[in-house]
């Protein structure tokens, strides 16, 4: 397999606040369209809808980063934190806009909402989720907590889970697109358990082949 040219060491830290600043371009965009009038339709929902979309989009990439190492060899670690983090803006600002441009703060009918409408109910577990997976997200929380941290930080595959249920039940019809969205988490959340037993199978693999060299 070909191997993708590595970034220089020396640039890996602007890289990860490009990504930064680069991830946070789409609501930027959105945000500039929908107070200039330019979206379509219902502007505050085309501009919640977009902001959810990021969100998933941003669960899904920090969940690839894993399997990309180990299936094709390519370490983005660096960015898993920068991408997780943005995931967690991005509902922040889905959920703001819900709370503020959707509902204008009346919480009675938000309540009721979160109570009465199940998609609405899984999507606020999520953002809970994703609280305490942010307020970790920092170097000093990793070394406190150890082998925690890990078992903690597994909660994001439940949160991307429900993200993607959330987005099937929001919509009347489960097109094409939630689809792939769904069926994307799920090869990820598959890839979990099966990851320890293939990376064991490459590792026999390795040992044969370095054996079979050195005969
Ligand atoms: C991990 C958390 C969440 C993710 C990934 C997420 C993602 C999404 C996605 C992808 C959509 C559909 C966009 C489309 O139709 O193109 C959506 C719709 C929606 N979400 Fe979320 N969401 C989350 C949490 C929340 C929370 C906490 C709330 C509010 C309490 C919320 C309220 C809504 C509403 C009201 C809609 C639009 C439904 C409609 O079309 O009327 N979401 N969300």
């Amino acid at each position: 397999m070909a191997a993708i040219p590595a970034l220089p060491r020396k640039y890996h830290g602007a890289s990860v606040w490009a990504l930064y600043a680069f991830g946070f371009i789409p609501a930027i965009y959105g945000f500039y369209l929908g107070a200039t009038g330019q979206l379509p339709g219902n502007a505050i929902k085309e501009f919640e809808h977009l902001l959810g979309l990021w969100a998933l989009r941003f669960l899904i990439a920090t969940l690839c980063i894993t399997p990309l190492r180990d299936l094709f060899g390519i370490n983005w670690l660096r960015y898993r934190r920068a991408l997780g983090l943005l995931a967690f803006w991005y509902v922040v600002m889905h959920f703001s806009t819900y709370l503020i441009l959707d509902k204008y703060f009346d919480f009675p009918t938000i309540v009721a909402d979160i109570a009465k409408r199940p998609f609405i109910t899984i999507g606020m577990a999520a953002l809970t989720m994703l609280i305490p997976l942010a307020l970790t997200s920092n170097s000093r929380s990793i070394r406190r907590l150890g082998s925690r941290w890990n078992k903690l930080h597994k909660l994001v595959y439940v949160i991307a889970a429900a993200g993607a249920l959330h987005f099937a039940m929001s919509v009347k019809i489960v097109g094409p697109e939630p689809m792939i969205y769904i069926a994307i988490i799920a090869a990820l959340l598959i890839w979990r358990p099966l990851r320890p037993h293939f990376n064991q199978w490459r590792r026999g693999q390795t040992a044969r082949t370095s054996y079979q060299r050195a005969l």
